[in-house]
């Protein structure tokens, strides 16, 4: 098979395949100011300065902190750099997860991730749908995604895109308006949405797995390590090259709050997996 190319088209941009998610950078249960800030900064710069043009935010890791913090490391930012983020929710006191879905609170979030992020325009927005917090749950996206795309219509957003939805919400979301993007759970382990995936490649639409690397339940596999361990790398970037070549259309947004993980995750990209390699990690969510 030929080695995986490196970008991809999104929102009518070319993006490198890995790019950076900003939610690690939020302080503990995404609540709050981040441990470590220099090294927040740290981390942000970086991943600029080595390629990162797709980053994933959204107003409501910390609150605000993220946008913040991507503000105060990348303003004014590179011509190429896309912006992700996302709506949908909002945080009570206590760090809990609120829906957020009505034309005030959706308004209102598109106009906080400007003003946080020191935007006139935003280039990307997932609606991240709420009919269950931890993963994809039917529910109609009608009323909240007609609010975005009118929203789109007075010049605040460029693109719309979906999270956390099944195949029947993103049908819907394309009666309403174009859908550039996909972001749910999926990694080595956890696959339910392998058909969906090479369904949205046909159109040539990018698929963005969240939890790449098992989010705050870090993958972990004998398989996974022996396999790494053969090509001289480590578990993670393994997980990350598998990525990279499961589909065309999978961009990374792998999350972290350290430089030195940052920098593993980032030569993955250049991580060969050969094909007795891939076979294995292919079975890893079978067994
Ligand atoms: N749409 C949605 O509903 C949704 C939900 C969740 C996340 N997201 C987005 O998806 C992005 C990725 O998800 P995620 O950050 O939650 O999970 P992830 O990328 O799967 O994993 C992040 C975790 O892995 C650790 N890690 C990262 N690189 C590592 C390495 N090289 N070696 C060892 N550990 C490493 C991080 O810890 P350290 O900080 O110590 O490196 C962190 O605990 C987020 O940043 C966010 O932008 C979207």
């Amino acid at each position: 098979m030929s080695k995986p190319s490196h970008s991809y088209a999104l929102a009518g941009r070319t993006v490198q395949r890995l790019g950076y998610g900003a939610m690690q950078l939020a302080g503990p249960g995404v609540f709050g100011p981040p441990k470590n800030r220099g090294e927040a900064l740290a981390v942000l710069r970086e991943a600029v300065a080595s390629g990162v043009n797709h980053i994933d935010t959204s107003d409501f890791y910390g609150p605000h902190v993220t946008n913040q913090l991507i503000r105060e490391a990348v303003h004014p930012y590179p011509d190429d750099l896309l912006i992700v983020t996302k709506v949908s929710a909002r945080r009570g006191q206590d760090g809990s997860w609120i829906p957020a879905f009505s034309r005030e609170e959706l308004t209102e979030a598109i106009h906080e991730n400007l003003r946080h992020l020191g935007l006139d325009v935003l280039d990307v927005v997932n609606l991240r749908s709420m009919f269950d917090i931890h993963g994809p749950k039917e529910g109609p996206l009608e009323a909240p995604l007609t609010v975005l795309a009118d929203l789109q219509r007075q010049g605040l957003i460029r693109h719309i895109g979906l999270s956390n939805v099944t195949p029947s919400q993103i049908a819907e979301g394309r009666r309403i308006c174009e859908i550039v993007c996909v972001q749910n759970h999926y990694n080595l382990i956890h696959r339910a949405d392998d058909a969906l995936i090479d369904a949205i490649a046909r159109d040539g639409v990018p698929y963005v797995p969240y939890f790449p690397l098992g989010g705050f339940t870090p993958l972990q596999s004998s398989i996974l390590s022996d396999v790494a361990r053969r090509l001289a790398a480590t578990p993670m970037q393994a997980a990350l090259a598998w990525l990279l070549r499961r589909a065309p259309n999978i961009l990374l947004i792998p999350g972290t709050s350290s430089v030195a993980h940052l920098r593993e995750n980032m030569a993955a990209a250049s991580l060969d997996l050969p094909d007795d390699a891939m076979a294995a990690l292919d079975g890893i969510a079978a067994s």
